[in-house]
């Protein structure tokens, strides 16, 4: 029997001020996060990842907020970055991301807290009782979210939780196996409860359309309320491949059904990676691919904005990850614009 803390009765609920939207800004929306904000969105932004800052190229690219008004560190707030060993915190690389958004005046969505990757494995494998994983947990949680208090306009408190073999059931890990799915609602209340002006998302990949995944992810939303504590959004990865990605009424529906439940959607991880060598042919179809998706965060108005991940072929975690699958991204290898996906992504937030 999983034994639950008491959950702290916080209440849920959030309102996105729209960013003005005037003539003079649409006039001039001619960049990625010009035109999502000109579209009446809250940022368009990127991963960054702290290995690839040493390029020039690459920073002069990341800090240009007409492209990029938000940032999300790739790697280095995740707990094995930050809490290698228990009860050592260690902030010297997501300061890094920190610092670079405040610098250059970028929001910054801090991810993550709670992942079944990237855990040390004094965690994975310390076969901790309850108890002692909830204070584990808590105490990550409170750690992390207190050092970077004030700095985060969202944060991921809880990453990919479900299962991705189409049966809607939480994953076995370290947390559900031993906390039961109490470990959502307690991380949500633990991290509100150390930054109470952070947007706080559950976030998945595969759950951009409805169907098993996203309802699974719909009935977390509606788990993590009815324990009393608060969440503010959805993160929609979308990690897709070129051809066959979602089309935008089907990513409305899905956006539509997470809004219902009084939560923001976002898409926080975006990226539609095609075969490799990239022919022109799979090069526009990405473009109208990369227009599915925006159009539809612009069509929902409770889709707060769009992040990449990341901007650029050179530093994209697909080829590493799917072999003869790459040029994910609005930038080439040599970081050079890919002028037909670019201008796909502001004629869609302008449509
Ligand atoms: O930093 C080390 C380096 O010292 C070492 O030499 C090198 C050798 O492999 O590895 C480097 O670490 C890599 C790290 O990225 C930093 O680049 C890891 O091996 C590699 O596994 C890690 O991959 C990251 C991946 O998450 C891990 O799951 C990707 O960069 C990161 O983009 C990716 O991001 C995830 C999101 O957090 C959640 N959603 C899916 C998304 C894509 O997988």
């Amino acid at each position: 029997m999983h034994a639950i803390t008491a959950i702290l009765a916080l209440a849920a609920g959030s309102v996105i001020a729209a960013p003005v939207d005037t003539v003079a800004e649409r006039a001039t929306a001619t960049e990625l996060n010009t035109a999502a904000k000109a579209a009446g969105k809250v940022y368009f932004g990127t991963a960054v990842d702290n290995g690839d800052l040493g390029n020039s190229q690459y920073t002069s690219e990341e800090k240009n907020t007409a492209d990029f008004g938000q940032i999300t560190p790739a790697n280095s707030m995740k707990w094995d970055a930050i809490e290698a060993s228990r009860g050592k915190f260690t902030y010297t690389q997501g300061d890094v991301i920190a610092n670079l958004a405040k610098t250059n005046g970028q929001k910054l969505r801090c991810h993550n807290l709670v992942w079944h990757n990237q855990l040390p494995s004094w965690v994975s494998s310390g076969n901790f009782d309850n108890a002692t994983l909830i204070s584990i947990m808590k105490n990550h949680i409170t750690n992390e979210v207190t050092h970077y208090k004030g700095q985060c306009y969202a944060w991921d408190v809880v990453n990919e939780a479900i299962n991705d073999d189409g049966s809607g059931t939480l994953r076995s890990d370290p947390f559900h196996n031993t906390i039961g799915p109490a470990y959502l609602p307690i991380a949500f209340a633990t991290a509100h409860a150390a930054d109470p002006s952070a947007k706080l998302y559950y976030n998945d990949y595969n759950i951009e359309t409805l169907g098993v995944k996203s309802t699974a992810a719909q009935n977390i939303v509606k788990m993590i309320k009815a324990y009393g504590a608060p969440i503010d959004g959805v993160g929609l990865q979308s990690h897709f491949v070129s051809g066959s990605t979602p089309t935008t009424a089907q990513q409305v529906a899905n956006m539509n059904a997470f809004t219902a439940l009084g939560v923001d959607v976002a898409i926080t991880e975006l990226d539609i990676r095609v075969k490799t060598p990239e022919t022109s042919a799979e090069l526009t179809q990405q473009a109208t691919d990369y227009s599915s998706t925006i159009k539809a965060c612009k069509q929902v108005s409770r889709c707060v904005g769009v992040t990449l991940w990341d901007w650029n072929d050179k530093n994209s975690w697909v080829p590493g990850t799917f072999p003869g699958y790459g040029a994910a991204t609005p930038w080439d290898t040599n970081f050079q614009k890919k002028t037909a996906v670019y201008n796909a992504i502001i004629s869609a937030w302008q449509s």
